[in-house]
């Protein structure tokens, strides 16, 4: 312990001790939940008596700032928020007792293996390195001087960027959309968490593929949100189990990622997509389509989306420039003919990063290079 009372101080060494320890905590050297050193151990290495310890100890204790609990010893208070305004709350606790759970333990284990052991980790379905455009985007800011507003923008995201996903969904993904139409996230993580957030409750029932990208889970547990598992074989889900489910549990709607399935790599076969579409209008069951890879086949074929088949507006269309661009852009939108107005469902859309380096990369040949040119040449 580096800090040692003043002897030769008016202060009496109890205060000085109960200061020392009260600043402390509000700076962060002893944290809340975690045990303060013992009344011996202190006054062992502080060359005082106990009696003085204790002193300072039963004055920390009548502020309310620590707790002592027999037989375990003395702790910083867990909830010191509010007592003066140099405090620090105790932020694990909030955590804890906040509604957002976090991602299941193994899924944080395979995020820090990754990290630390430099492992590939399979289940973000990341590209690899060195298919991010790092040369297209040093060319295109070098090139390009930034024209954007730096205010708020649209509610729904700024337009000509929704302009760009309009025309680049026709193109690449046959989907009819107008920009009113879509609303820019950040990634398709936070488009799905906004779906969930906005448009179901508490208590509702959901259909999701089984196994499906596990980040979602925490995602629907959090909201309170009952999901129901339909096991995903080489042509995706079975659309009759989806009847089975809805009859049993009246699924408020069901969540697709049709095209190479994360984790499976599975397409949804087209009289699946087919059959699943008629039961959403027959049933009144909304689809959500999570769809980051349609574009990223290694042969160039062009895949069907669910959108593109939607003849009754009954597909809320999810995607994001992650998996063919790059994801630190965090860059995702929605596409939902039947989306309420920004107003209806209160979020405000985060600020997405330089908005012209993103449209440049769309509009230019190397967007074009990215999804199938360049995967082509590496394939062996
Ligand atoms: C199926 C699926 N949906 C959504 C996401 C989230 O992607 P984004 O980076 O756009 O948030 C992922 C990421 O791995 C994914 O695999």
């Amino acid at each position: 312990m580096d800090w040692k009372p003043d002897r030769k101080a008016k202060k009496a060494i109890y205060k000085q001790l109960a200061e020392y320890i009260e600043n402390g905590i509000a700076n962060g050297t002893f944290p809340p939940d975690k045990p303060l050193p013992s009344e011996r151990y202190l006054a062992k290495e502080l060359n005082v008596n106990r009696s003085t310890v204790v002193s300072a100890y039963d004055e920390l204790e009548s502020n309310g700032l620590i707790q002592r609990n027999r037989g375990s010893g003395t702790t910083v208070s867990k909830d010191i928020w509010g007592i003066t305004k140099k405090r620090i709350p105790s932020w694990n606790r909030y955590i804890e007792a906040g509604s957002f759970l976090p991602n299941l333990p193994v899924t944080q284990r395979i995020r820090k293996e990754a990290v630390e052991h430099k492992l590939i980790n399979l289940a973000s379905g990341e590209l690899s390195e060195d298919l991010f455009p790092l040369d297209s985007l040093r060319q295109i800011t070098a090139s390009r001087s930034f024209i954007g507003s730096l205010g708020y923008d649209h509610p729904q995201g700024n337009l000509i960027l929704r302009e760009t996903i309009t025309k680049h969904v026709k193109e690449f993904r046959r989907i009819e959309s107008d920009p009113s139409s879509i609303l820019i996230t950040s990634g398709a993580q936070q488009a799905l968490h906004l779906v969930v957030q906005c448009l179901l409750k508490p208590g509702d029932a959901v259909a999701l593929e089984d196994p499906s990208y596990n980040y979602n889970l925490p995602i629907f547990k959090s909201a309170g949100i009952k999901p129901y598992f339909l096991p995903v074989d080489k042509d995706g889900i079975n659309p009759d189990e989806l009847i089975t489910l809805h009859k049993k549990h009246r699924i408020k709607m069901i969540f697709l990622n049709p095209s190479f399935q994360n984790p499976t790599g599975t397409l949804l076969h087209q009289r699946q997509r087919k059959a699943i579409l008629e039961i959403s209008s027959e049933h009144g069951i909304p689809v959500v389509e999570d769809d980051p890879y349609s574009l990223t086949s290694f042969t160039g074929e062009e895949v069907t989306t669910l959108k593109s088949m939607d003849i009754h507006g009954n597909v809320l269309y999810i995607s994001s420039l992650s998996k063919i661009v790059a994801s630190g852009l965090r860059i995702g939108w929605i596409i939902g003919l039947l989306l309420p107005s920004p107003n209806d469902l209160k979020l405000t859309v985060l600020p997405v990063q330089n908005l012209t380096i993103i449209m440049s990369v769309y509009n230019s040949k190397h967007f074009d290079i990215y999804n199938y040119g360049e995967r082509k040449r590496r394939l062996p």
